[in-house]
């Protein structure tokens, strides 16, 4: 297998705690591949060390077929200023980037570059298509301080391109953003991962990696619990959804037609909400608002609860351990 990350092995303490053990990470070349895990699962310490930024205290790490251990990884501690240089090629995208408000986007970009060693016509060429690829044209000489927190987190998905590297490492680049911020960070990264690239990125939303990746690590207390393509883990973990429906006014006649339906189990009414229960993971929307409507209900919002990291978690550990979840 033709591999981006390969670690074998994986440790890192922090004193007495092991944010990551024993981790055995394969990243296929050219997946978007989600690197899921809840907080403190020891996502960002694993991506530090991939960056070269902490050192393991066990284990091996290959990154685009080179090893890093012992002092070669300290070399990559100025991985962003030697980058020209190395034949490793990454991008890297720090959880929370901050970066100067007093600076225009553009300008951040070609400081970035100059530090690459970028010659200014190669700036000049390349910083513009980026802007344009995450979606900042128009924008570009705006102060980073005006700037929405998505915006931020779109220039600095700019900057980790800059070098034009093989493998992009974005550490929760939707991280604070509200859903219209997430669905336009998740469109960029789709983007970035179109000619060629390796993107690993990391979340603890499991409906974000569903909509973008191939591959997913599934990682808790610092070791991988499953990883496979998202396909696989998809079929592991798909339980009965659960459909919340608000309605302009709740009758009887609507909560007793809904409940009739083949495909659901119960019904529950909050006020001019119903919680209902299927029988499957399918996508039934079409047919509950049919029903409802049919019963003389106005619908005013309907949302289907995909399965959440915490059901996946129960139904893994379950499976592991062959006990039943508390
Ligand atoms: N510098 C540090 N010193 C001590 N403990 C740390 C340090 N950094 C992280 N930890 C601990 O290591 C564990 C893993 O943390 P890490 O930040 O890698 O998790 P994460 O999966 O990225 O979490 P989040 O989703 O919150 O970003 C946590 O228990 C955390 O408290
Ligand atoms: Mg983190």
């Amino acid at each position: 297998m033709d591999l981006a990350i390969e670690t074998n092995g994986l440790t890192k303490k922090y004193g007495s705690l092991t944010a990551v053990n024993r981790l055995d990470l394969r990243v296929k070349r050219k997946t978007i591949h989600g690197f899921l895990g809840p907080n403190g699962a020891g996502k960002t310490t694993t991506i530090k060390i991939l960056v070269g930024l902490l050192k393991p205290n066990e284990g091996t790490v290959r990154v685009l077929g080179q090893e890093l251990h012992g002092d070669k990884t300290a070399g990559f501690l100025n991985s962003f200023y030697e980058q020209a240089d190395s034949r490793l090629s990454i991008g890297y995208m720090p959880e929370l980037p901050k970066f100067p408000k007093h600076l225009k986007g553009s300008e951040l970009l070609d400081i970035y570059g100059q530090m690459y060693g970028m010659t200014q016509q190669h700036r000049n060429e390349q910083i513009p298509k980026l802007i344009e690829l995450v979606g900042l044209k128009g924008r570009e000489n705006d102060l980073i301080g005006k700037y929405s927190k998505g915006m931020q987190q779109r220039i600095g998905i700019a900057q980790t391109l800059l070098n034009n590297p093989e493998l992009v490492i974005l550490d929760e680049p939707s991280l604070g953003l509200d859903p219209v911020g997430m669905v336009e960070v998740r469109e960029v990264v789709k983007e970035i991962a179109k000619e060629g690239r390796t993107v690993l990125v990391s979340s603890h939303l499991l409906f974000e990696v569903e909509q973008i990746c191939t591959d997913v690590t599934i990682i808790n207390r610092g070791t991988a619990l499953v990883s496979d393509t998202l396909q696989r883990v998809s079929g592991l973990i798909e339980g009965p959804a659960m459909l919340h429906v608000e309605v302009a006014k709740t009758s009887d006649k609507i909560v007793n037609a809904v409940k009739k339906l083949p495909s659901v189990t119960s019904v529950v009414q909050t006020g001019n909400t119903l919680r209902i229960q299927m029988k499957t993971h399918e996508d039934t929307r079409a047919q509950v608002s049919q029903e409802i409507t049919m019963s003389g209900g106005i619908i005013i919002g309907m949302s289907q609860k995909t399965s959440n990291l915490e059901d996946v978690f129960i139904q893994l550990i379950h499976k592991d351990q062959g006990e039943k979840p508390r």
